[in-house]
């Protein structure tokens, strides 16, 4: 049976590091990409579980700084996923009220990669229901690089005093939230940089599935495992 909003405590950002697509598609005799093909339909299953569970933020690690150091076809392939995945899915997300964001930098895409993902963000920018961020070229050293850059330059130009403190400089970073829940799939037990300030009291669940076949019954046992967890912020209960 599913679990339902009302009964769970349910954490309002869930981050994902989407991993295991390769040896998944290895696994049955497939080329990389076709786990990848998989690996997107999930992304529009997850969506649609996370958006009925009522969690407020779905951030999705697609591609990190580090993936440029793939084969070159496995990567001119991944540039074309958001396309096949927005021309089939944008209709149900529209319908579903699931806002598109991004996290990380787009320009060292392909011009119409870029496109197809600013399109689905400003199609989908007055939905109120599930964030759905997608983070692609995101790797959280840069983003905090990026951030202290930003900062800086303010305050030289004298547009801000150097009064930072913690919940100012979230704003300065792609995601500002922090994470409630981490999820890795596929085994490995590490981050990846993905991250790394936001998850700074986020619950972490590895588990073994692959992301192919991490389905809505896989999401909701995490849930269920996250509501056995006692969270106390280094406080004592
Ligand atoms: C995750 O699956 C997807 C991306 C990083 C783009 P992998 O491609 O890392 O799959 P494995 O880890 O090699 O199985
Ligand atoms: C992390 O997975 C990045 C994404 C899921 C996009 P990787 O497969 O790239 O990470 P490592 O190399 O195993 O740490
Ligand atoms: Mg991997």
């Amino acid at each position: 049976m599913s679990i339902s909003h009302e009964r769970m405590n349910i954490p309002e950002t869930v981050a994902i590091i989407m991993d295991g697509n390769g040896r998944w598609a290895k696994k049955q005799g497939l080329p990389r990409t076709a786990g990848h093909k998989k690996g997107a339909d999930q992304i529009r299953t997850i969506a649609l579980e996370a958006n009925r569970l009522h969690i407020k933020k779905l951030i999705l690690y697609a591609f990190s700084t580090e993936n440029w150091k793939r084969p070159e076809e496995e990567i001119s392939y991944l540039c074309k996923l958001p396309g096949i995945f927005f021309s089939r899915f944008i209709k149900e997300l529209m319908e579903k009220n699931i806002r598109v964001t991004f996290a990380g930098e787009l320009e060292r895409f392909p011009k119409d990669t870029q496109k197809v993902i600013r399109k689905a963000v400003d199609q989908t920018k007055g939905n109120t229901g599930l964030e759905l961020c997608i983070a692609i070229n995101y790797g959280s050293r840069r983003e905090i690089i990026l951030a202290i850059q930003e900062y800086t330059r303010q305050v030289v130009e004298q547009e801000r005093a150097n009064d930072l403190n913690e919940e100012d400089f979230s704003h300065y970073l792609f995601v500002p939230e922090n994470v409630d829940l981490l999820i890795r799939t596929s085994g490995e037990e590490r981050i990846s940089n993905f991250l790394l300030w936001q998850i700074a009291y986020a619950e972490l669940i590895f588990t073994q599935t692959a992301w192919p076949d991490f389905d809505e019954k896989a999401l909701d046992e995490c849930i269920q495992e996250y509501n056995r967890r006692d969270r106390r912020f280094g406080a004592v209960k």
